[in-house]
């Protein structure tokens, strides 16, 4: 089986998640275009509307009418599957007035939510978690600014904090261990956040009144994509090009490894609005070998070790992700359900401690059925690793790839035919 053609991977979600949220703080209106379409953005819209602001779905774009931080004082917003939404949130409704009860779905609430709760607190905020997890209670109160040095890299934990900071007396500064996504930073400079970046590398934000872009195209999601381009990689006689994807730096660490992996991969950047973005290439070509993926790469493709991990099974010699350990804690325990998902279809995995090896290259073969845990981005490795094993095996809840791409499945038959 080959994957050969083109294809549009849908609006980056974590774009949009962010464009939906800052318009809880932010002034005036934006016409988004290429909006996420899938049901993890919907939470975010449906939180922003929920607190009062104006969301209008046009066919291809979304029209945002902002709050100016003048949210409805009391509501309960659920989250549904998105730690984003969550997360984001927090920091958001931290520095406003009233009280709210954020809740999500069964995944969401055994997601860990004291590595925001706990430095939100300490700048002020009155946050109540559940056992550390969903449902999240906040009332709204002052914030002081603080210098928060985080554990994790996460950009999530970053956003909400800095989305506080907007809100607060004085500086608050963010440190990660290492650079995360940055796009909240991104969006901020340009809705006139007074937003800075020390030379140590942390970032620096003071109160802010922000104003939401007329207009915002939002490029195709790059963890979407690498669905499709990866599975590339390793199909017999495969040839996919993903068009107008997002290429900011910190999101593209898995065309680092299938770079080095040996992979024929060609990126041509098309322009540098909103963000870079451009056009990628992956063939099938010369035979994969292992690399290792140290851990400052990780937060760069930290939601595509799942797919890494079915090219390291077909690449020759030990693949090492280090420091992978946070893979524990997304919408299902991804590091357990990788290893034990391909070791089902004959892949030769192991974990120790923080790191995950892949042994390869083997020849895989499927069962029956696959369990995705409700995770879409389990649910879209399986269904490729499926094909891999020159198969189309069951995959248990696979309508859970809605949550980021709802036309995944229609994609993957057009790349197939
Ligand atoms: C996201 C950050 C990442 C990623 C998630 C989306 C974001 O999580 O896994 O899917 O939009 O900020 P971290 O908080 O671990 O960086």
């Amino acid at each position: 089986m080959k994957l050969e053609g083109s294809f549009s991977p849908p609006g980056d979600k974590s774009l949009s998640h962010r464009l939906a949220l800052l318009a809880v703080l932010a002034r005036g209106e934006c016409r988004v275009e290429n909006f996420a379409p899938g049901a993890d953005c919907a939470s975010s819209l449906e939180a922003l509307a929920a607190l009062g602001g104006g969301v209008e779905r046009r066919q291809e774009a979304v029209r945002l009418r902002g709050l100016a931080g003048e949210v409805a004082p009391q509501a309960a917003l659920d989250c549904g599957n998105s730690g984003t939404t969550m997360r984001l949130l927090m920091g958001v409704l931290a520095g406003r007035k009233g009280r709210w009860r954020l809740k999500g779905d069964a995944s969401l609430s055994r997601r860990p939510m004291e590595r925001v709760a706990a430095p939100l607190r300490e700048m002020g905020a009155r946050v109540a978690t559940h056992r550390g997890r969903p449902p999240v209670e906040i009332i709204g109160s002052g914030l002081q600014g603080r210098e928060h040095h985080l554990a994790v890299a996460s950009a999530q934990v970053k956003s909400a904090l800095l989305l506080a900071g907007l809100q607060a007396e004085g500086t608050t500064t963010v440190r990660e261990p290492a650079p995360s996504r940055d796009h909240t930073e991104r969006l901020l400079a340009a809705m006139g956040a007074d937003l800075e970046r020390r030379p140590d590398g942390a970032w620096q934000v003071r109160r802010s009144q922000l104003t939401l872009p007329e207009r915002w195209r939002v490029p195709g999601d790059p963890s979407s994509a690498a669905f499709l381009l990866c599975a590339a990689a390793v199909l017999p006689g495969s040839r996919v090009t993903a068009r107008g994807v997002l290429l900011n730096p910190t999101r593209t660490g898995f065309l680092t490894v299938l770079r080095r992996m040996g992979a024929a991969v060609e990126v041509a950047v098309e322009g540098e609005e909103p963000e870079p973005w451009g056009r990628v290439s992956v063939r099938q070509g010369p035979p994969l070998v292992a690399c290792t993926v140290e851990a400052e790469l990780f937060p760069s493709l930290v939601d595509e070790v799942p797919i890494l991990a079915l090219v390291a099974t077909q690449a020759k010699g030990t693949t090492c992700f280090r420091g992978v350990g946070e893979l524990r804690h997304k919408e299902s325990d991804r590091l357990a359900m990788v290893v034990n998902q391909l070791r089902r279809m004959g892949a030769r995995l192991a974990v120790e401690g923080e790191d995950l090896y892949v042994d390869g290259p083997t020849p895989l073969a499927a069962p029956r059925r696959l369990e995705s845990a409700g995770d879409h981005r389990m649910a879209m490795m399986l269904r490729l690793a499926g094909l891999v094993a020159g198969a189309w095996p069951e995959v248990a809840d696979e309508g859970c790839c809605a949550v980021s791409w709802p036309g995944f499945g229609r994609t993957l038959e057009a790349l197939l035919a």
